[in-house]
C-alpha cells in the first residue's frame, strides 16, 4: 500500500487532505464490499484496520473534509444489508411453546402417540433453560471454525464469521475427537454484568443504549467492524447442531457432553428427565433460580433425548415434533393510558394503539400496547364474551386516564389486562371509536360480523397504499434488499415511490448514480454506493416466482402459504390472472376450481376474486407486470416418487404409526386423504385392511404393502 506515513498527515495542506480522503475512502469501500458481499478480502484484517485508522486520523485533523456518505458515517448502518449471506444446510428451526404444566403433558402424551411406545416404556427427555440470547451456527471442517452464521430466516442467515472468532467462548478449534464436519448450534448472549457495563460505557461516550442484553448482544454481533464485536462481552452456549458427517452420541445429552469435551460452553442447568413430573420440577428450580442465574433466560426446552426418536418424530412446519419451549409466565407492571391512536392498516383495518406512560415491563420500556378492535376497548374478546373482569351488562372499558396493568410475554406485542377502575379519573369519557378513517376521511365501516372496522378508501388511502407498498417489499414478498419499510416511507413521502411498479422505474428516472436518493441525507442511510446497490438489488428481483408475486400483492388472507398452494394450482401469471377473473362468477367452473384447491376456502377465494375485480387493483398489476418476468411454479418436490399423489393408509402399519406415515408422505409432497376415491393414487394397506382396501381394488387404485411404500419413498 503506497500510503503516507501517519507522521506525515497533518503536512498535508488541506486539498490534499480531501484528495487523500477520497482515495482512502474508496479504497476502504473496496475492501468491504469483498470482505461483506463477495466473502472473499483481498487484504488482511490488520491491513484494512491500518487503512481505516489512517482515514480516521486523517478525518480528525480536518474535521469537515470528510465525505458525508464516507466509511466513518457507514459504520453500523444497517448492517444486515452489509453481510454477506450464507444458506444454512440444515435449516435453522425455532420451537413450538408450551405456556401450562397440560402443555407440557400434551406434549409428552403425542410424543407416545406418534412413537407408539406402550404405557411402561419410559421417554427420556432433557430440560435446560432457554437462553434469550440469538442463535448462531459455528461450522467447523476437520476441527477449525470456517463459518459463523445467524439465523436469519432460519433458510438463510449472515455470515458474521469474523465477528463470532472474537467470542472468547467460541473455540477457533475443537479438541480430542471429533467428526469432519460439524456445525455446532448455540446462543449468543450478553450476562447482566456485561450489559450494565456495557450501557454505562454507551452513555459516557453519548452512545446508543441497548433496551435489553438481548438486543446488546444481537447488535455487538451484528457489527461491521469486528473490532467492536471484540470489543463486547458476548458469551455462548452450544445445545444444538446443523450439518453433521456423524454424531459423537446417540441422545442429546451425549452430544451436548461431547460438545463441552470439544471445548464449548454447554448449559450447567441441562438435565435428563423421565416423564411429566420430573420435567415440571426441573422447569421450578430453574425458575427459581432465574433472578440469581446473571443472565435473561425466558423458558426452558425440553427435547427428547434418544436421537433416532428425534429423527423419526421429525418437524411439522419450521419445529420440531421432539422439542419445546416451556415458557415462564409473562411479566406485568402498573402504568397509565394516556391516549388512544387509531393505525390504518394494509387491508385498510383501524387498530387502536394505547399510547401508554412509559413502565419498565422485565426490563423493557413499553410505552405501546396492541388494543385490537373497539370491542376490546368496550371490555369484550374475540368471543364476544367480557374480559378484564366485567360482565356482559357491566363490561369493563378502557379510557384514556385509566390506570392499567400492561403484560409483556417474551417478543409479543404487549397487552393491557386489567384496568384499576378506582382509580378512573371522573371526568373520564367511554371511548368513542371513529366512524372514518383518520388518514384519508373516507368512511370506516364494520362488517357484518367482523370484528375490525375498515376503511373504505382502498388506494386513495395512503395509510392503506404504504402499507401495501411496505408488504409488497418484505421478506416473504419481494424483499428487495436495502428497500426496507423505512425506505418505503421516506420514498412515499418524496413522491417518488406511489405503487409497486414505480419500485423499478426508479433507475431511469434518477439516472443509475440515484442522485436524487443520494440527496437524501446521509443519516437516512444513503450514501453514493448505497444507491447503486439498491439498484442492483431492484433488477435482481425482475424476474419473480409467481407464488412470491401473489403473496406480494397484499390480498387479504393470502398469506405465504396460500400464495404458494394458487401459484402452484395455476403454474404462471396469465393463467391465474384469467382464472381470477374468470372465478367473479360464482356459478361458474373458475370458482369451483379455486374452491377445489385444498387449503383454500370460500373466504380467500372471495377475496381473491374481489382483488380481482377492482379497477383500480387491475391498473397496478398492469403498471407491475410490464416490469417483471414472472417465473412460471412447479409442483413441489416434483422429484419425490410420491410427490403430487393422493395416498390412503389403511389397515395396521408395523414399521410406522399413522401420524408418522402421513408426515413422511406429506413432506414428500403427496396428500394423504382418510377415504379412497376415484382421485386416490395409492393405498398402502397393512394387515385387517377392510373396506378401503375392497374400494381401491374396486377402483383399480394401486395398492401396496408397507414394506413397498416405503421402498418407494427412500428409493
Ligand atoms: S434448541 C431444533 N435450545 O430458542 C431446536 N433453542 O424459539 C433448535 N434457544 O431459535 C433450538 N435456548 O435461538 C434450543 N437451550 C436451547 C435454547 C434455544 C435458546 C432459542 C434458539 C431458537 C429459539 C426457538
Amino acid at each position: 500500500m503506497a500510503n503516507t506515513p501517519e507522521e506525515k498527515l497533518d503536512a498535508l495542506t488541506a486539498d490534499e487532505a480531501r484528495a487523500e480522503l477520497e482515495r482512502l475512502g474508496a479504497e476502504i469501500a473496496h475492501h468491504d464490499a469483498l470482505y461483506h458481499q463477495q466473502d472473499a478480502p483481498e487484504i488482511s484484517d490488520a491491513d484494512y484496520d491500518a487503512l481505516r485508522r489512517r482515514y480516521e486520523a486523517l478525518e480528525a485533523l480536518h474535521p469537515g473534509l470528510a465525505p458525508k456518505d464516507g466509511p466513518s458515517a457507514r459504520v453500523g448502518a444497517a448492517p444486515s444489508e452489509k453481510f454477506a449471506k450464507v444458506r444454512h444446510r440444515a435449516p435453522m428451526l425455532s420451537l413450538g411453546n408450551a405456556f401450562s404444566d397440560g402443555d407440557v403433558s400434551e406434549f409428552v402424551g403425542r410424543i407416545r402417540r406418534f412413537l407408539n411406545l406402550k404405557d411402561d416404556e419410559p421417554v427420556a427427555i432433557t430440560a435446560e433453560p432457554k437462553i434469550d440470547g440469538l442463535s448462531l451456527s459455528l461450522r467447523y471442517e476437520d476441527g477449525a471454525l470456517v463459518q459463523a452464521a445467524t439465523r436469519g430466516d432460519g433458510t438463510e442467515g449472515e455470515n458474521v464469521t469474523t465477528n463470532a472468532r472474537t467470542i472468547h467462548d467460541i473455540p477457533q478449534v475443537l479438541k480430542g475427537e471429533f467428526p469432519p464436519v460439524f456445525e455446532v448450534r448455540g446462543e449468543v448472549y450478553m450476562s447482566h454484568a456485561d450489559f450494565e457495563a456495557l450501557n454505562a460505557r454507551q452513555e459516557a461516550a453519548g452512545q446508543k443504549i441497548f433496551a435489553n442484553p438481548r438486543n446488546a448482544a444481537a447488535g455487538s454481533l451484528r457489527q461491521l467492524d469486528p473490532a467492536i464485536t471484540a470489543a463486547r462481552p458476548l458469551r455462548f452456549f452450544a445445545y444444538s447442531w446443523g450439518e453433521v458427517s456423524s454424531l459423537p452420541a446417540d441422545t442429546q445429552m451425549g452430544v451436548v457432553r461431547a460438545f463441552a469435551d470439544w471445548g464449548f460452553q454447554v448449559n450447567p442447568l441441562m438435565e435428563r428427565c423421565d416423564g411429566v413430573e420430573d420435567l415440571l420440577a426441573h422447569y421450578r428450580a430453574i425458575e427459581a433460580q432465574r433472578a440469581t442465574l446473571g443472565y435473561d433466560i425466558d423458558g426452558v426446552v425440553y427435547k427428547v433425548d434418544r436421537l433416532d426418536w428425534q429423527a423419526r418424530l421429525g418437524f411439522v412446519s419450521r419445529a420440531p415434533r421432539w422439542a419445546i419451549a416451556h415458557k415462564f409466565p409473562a411479566e406485568r407492571a402498573t402504568t397509565i393510558l394516556n391516549a388512544i391512536d387509531i393505525q390504518v392498516g394494509r387491508t385498510g383495518s383501524l387498530t387502536p394503539v394505547a399510547r401508554l406512560e412509559p413502565v419498565t415491563v422485565g426490563g423493557v420500556v413499553v410505552s405501546n400496547a396492541t388494543l385490537h378492535n373497539e370491542d376490546y376497548i368496550r371490555g369484550f374478546g374475540g368471543d364476544g364474551l367480557p374480559i378484564r373482569g366485567g360482565t356482559a351488562e357491566a363490561p369493563v372499558d378502557l379510557r384514556v386516564g385509566d390506570t392499567v396493568t400492561v403484560q409483556r410475554a417474551g417478543d409479543v406485542i404487549p397487552q393491557i389486562v386489567a384496568v384499576d377502575i378506582s382509580k378512573r379519573p371522573p371526568a373520564a369519557k367511554p371511548y368513542q371509536f371513529p366512524s372514518t378513517c383518520p388518514e384519508c376521511g373516507s368512511h370506516a365501516v364494520r362488517e357484518d360480523g367482523e370484528a375490525v372496522r375498515r376503511c373504505t378508501g382502498g388506494l386513495i388511502c395512503p395509510a392503506q397504499a404504504v402499507e401495501r407498498l411496505k408488504h409488497f417489499v418484505s421478506r416473504g414478498a419481494f424483499d428487495i434488499e436495502g428497500l426496507g419499510a423505512k425506505q418505503v416511507e421516506a420514498f412515499w413521502d418524496k413522491g417518488w415511490v406511489r405503487e409497486p411498479a414505480d419500485i423499478f422505474t426508479l433507475k431511469a428516472r434518477f439516472g443509475s448514480q440515484g442522485s436524487e436518493i443520494q440527496r437524501l441525507s446521509s443519516t437516512e442511510g444513503w450514501g453514493s454506493k448505497s444507491a447503486e446497490n439498491l439498484f442492483a438489488a431492484i433488477d435482481e428481483r425482475r424476474v419473480i416466482p409467481l407464488d412470491r408475486l401473489i403473496y406480494g400483492l397484499g390480498i387479504r388472507h393470502v398469506g405465504e402459504t396460500s400464495a404458494r398452494l394458487l401459484a402452484r394450482r395455476y403454474g404462471d401469471w396469465e393463467n391465474f390472472e384469467a382464472s381470477m377473473t374468470a372465478a367473479a362468477d360464482r356459478e361458474g367452473e373458475a370458482w369451483a376450481t379455486l374452491l377445489d384447491i385444498d387449503g383454500v376456502g370460500e373466504i380467500l377465494a372471495g377475496a381473491v376474486v374481489e382483488f380481482f375485480a377492482e379497477s383500480q387493483n387491475r391498473t397496478l398489476l398492469n403498471n407491475l407486470l410490464r416490469q417483471l418476468e414472472v417465473q412460471h411454479m412447479e409442483a413441489a418436490l416434483s422429484d419425490s416418487a410420491v410427490s403430487g399423489k393422493t395416498v390412503v393408509f389403511t389397515g395396521t402399519l408395523e414399521k410406522m404409526t399413522r401420524a408418522e406415515a402421513k408426515a413422511r408422505a406429506e413432506a414428500l409432497g403427496a396428500k394423504v386423504s382418510g377415504s379412497v376415491s376415484k382421485k386416490t393414487d395409492i393405498v398402502v394397506a397393512g394387515p385387517g385392511a377392510g373396506s378401503k382396501l375392497k374400494k381401491a381394488e374396486e377402483l383399480g387404485v394401486a395398492v401396496m404393502t408397507e414394506d413397498e411404500w416405503l421402498a418407494l419413498v427412500s428409493g
